[in-house]
């Protein structure tokens, strides 16, 4: 069930603000992913951008003109799966509010039964006044998607609220709106990456995890409309957009910050490499060199999973990972008994194309009663015959428990 925006045929309406140049780069993004991209500009946004950018980076005609085409805004409205304005200004976000079908562009979504997604950019006045707000408040009333926009400098010079939205952010809640929200109500705690064991000031031990798994877990979990936390340890990744994200770098941080978010959890997810032991003592020294080669005592770190199979709720489902270099199945079902886990994903760490920082994996998915080895896929592909797995366990389980509702 992976969504995606290749083939989406979208409405792409942009107006007159200076940020139109992004939106000829997100139109460029959009045809590389090979959606339809179909684009309607405000009269005023061709004094920014001209038709022509847009028509050559979609590879459609951009109209403009609500009487040169016919019946356009029918046509258009008629076979979008999707409706993106950016950016959205205040005078067409007032437009949409008020219902109105003075332009090509607000026809086209007056005329459509598609989901909206709105961008706006503007001013941080403008966009604090209570006739914005009210607007924008008018339009959440619709079912329309507010982007909101960003703090920082706006193009008139000054610092505020305004700035468009990033692309990351904007694409997911797109991916949002076109995938099955069956993850809606869920909450979902993750955890990512390797764990980081100082040894003094300037050394630590760790792994090689690079915490593409856990982050591509989050991320489509949040688009099928769960609340995600994630747990991070260092790694070099961009947090996925609506998502919580703590940042730990020890196993003792993260078995912390783990124990306060667990209980609230619905799922939890064990993605993260946590390093088993760590330094008996730091040396808040350099360790120097020496004549004698120092010897490096190490105490063991507390196995999260382990002690989140001991203290969960019966209703909450935990899903543990298994890094192995041979004899998976033995110790996938090794692992899923000792640490009282729902389900084990394991990946084979010594693959070409799988286990530490690949973007592709083949993992095997071990229950009490079931072995399953996945294809090939991306990691996004594979979090989310994951998120499959784990929706069906639940609901299971929530049976098991007497609680229909997942
Ligand atoms: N895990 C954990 N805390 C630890 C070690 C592991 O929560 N101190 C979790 C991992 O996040 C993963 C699962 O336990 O979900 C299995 O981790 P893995 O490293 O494969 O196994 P270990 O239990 O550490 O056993 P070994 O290293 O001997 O294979």
């Amino acid at each position: 069930m992976c969504v995606s925006l290749g083939s989406r045929k979208i409405l792409f309406g942009v107006c007159g603000s200076i940020a139109a140049f992004k939106a000829a780069a997100w139109v460029h993004a959009l045809a590389k992913e090979e959606a339809q991209v179909t684009v309607v500009m405000t009269t005023s946004a061709t004094r920014f951008v001209a038709p022509l950018t847009f028509a050559s980076l979609s590879g459609n005609l951009a109209y403009t003109d609500m009487f040169a085409e016919g019946m356009a805004h029918i046509a258009l409205s008629a076979t979008a799966d999707v409706v993106l304005i950016a950016p959205a200004t205040a005078q067409t976000i007032a437009r949409l509010a008020h219902g109105m079908a003075d332009d090509l562009l607000s026809a086209s979504v007056l005329a459509s039964a598609a989901p909206v997604l709105i961008c706006p950019a503007m001013n941080s006045r403008m966009l604090a006044h209570p006739a914005t707000q009210r607007n924008l408040a008018t339009l959440r009333g619709f079912g329309y998607k507010i982007v909101e926009p960003e703090c920082g400098r706006l193009a008139c010079g000054e610092e505020g609220a305004g700035r468009l939205a990033e692309w990351d952010t904007v694409r997911e809640a797109l991916l949002g709106l076109l995938a099955n929200q069956d993850m809606a109500g869920q909450e979902v705690l993750i955890t990512a990456g390797p764990t980081r064991e100082p040894l003094d000031p300037a050394r630590f031990l760790s792994n090689r995890s690079s915490g593409k798994m856990g982050y591509a877990l989050a991320r489509t979990a949040k688009r099928r409309g769960a609340a995600v936390t994630l747990i991070s340890g260092p790694v070099a990744l961009e947090p996925p957009p609506g998502v919580h994200l703590v940042q730990v770098e020890t196993a003792l941080e993260m078995a912390e910050a783990v124990s306060r978010s667990a209980q609230a959890a619905s799922i939890v997810v064990k993605a993260a490499a946590v390093a088993d032991f760590r330094a008996a003592a730091f040396s808040a020294q350099k360790i120097k060199k020496t004549t004698a080669e120092p010897l490096l005592e190490l105490a063991a770190n507390p196995d999260i999973l382990a002690s989140l199979g001991r203290n969960r709720r019966p209703d909450q489902l935990l899903i543990g990972f298994a890094a192995e270099s041979g004899n998976h199945e033995a110790e996938g079902k090794r692992k899923l008994l000792a640490k009282k886990a729902d389900l084990i994903v394991v990946n084979d760490i010594l693959g070409s194309n799988t286990g530490f920082d690949a973007d592709t994996n083949q993992v095997t998915l071990i229950t009490l009663d079931n072995v399953e080895t996945l294809e090939l896929l991306s990691k996004e592909e594979t979090a989310n015959r994951i998120w499959d797995k784990a929706m069906s366990l639940l609901v299971g389980k929530r049976r098991q428990h007497g609680t229909e509702q997942v």
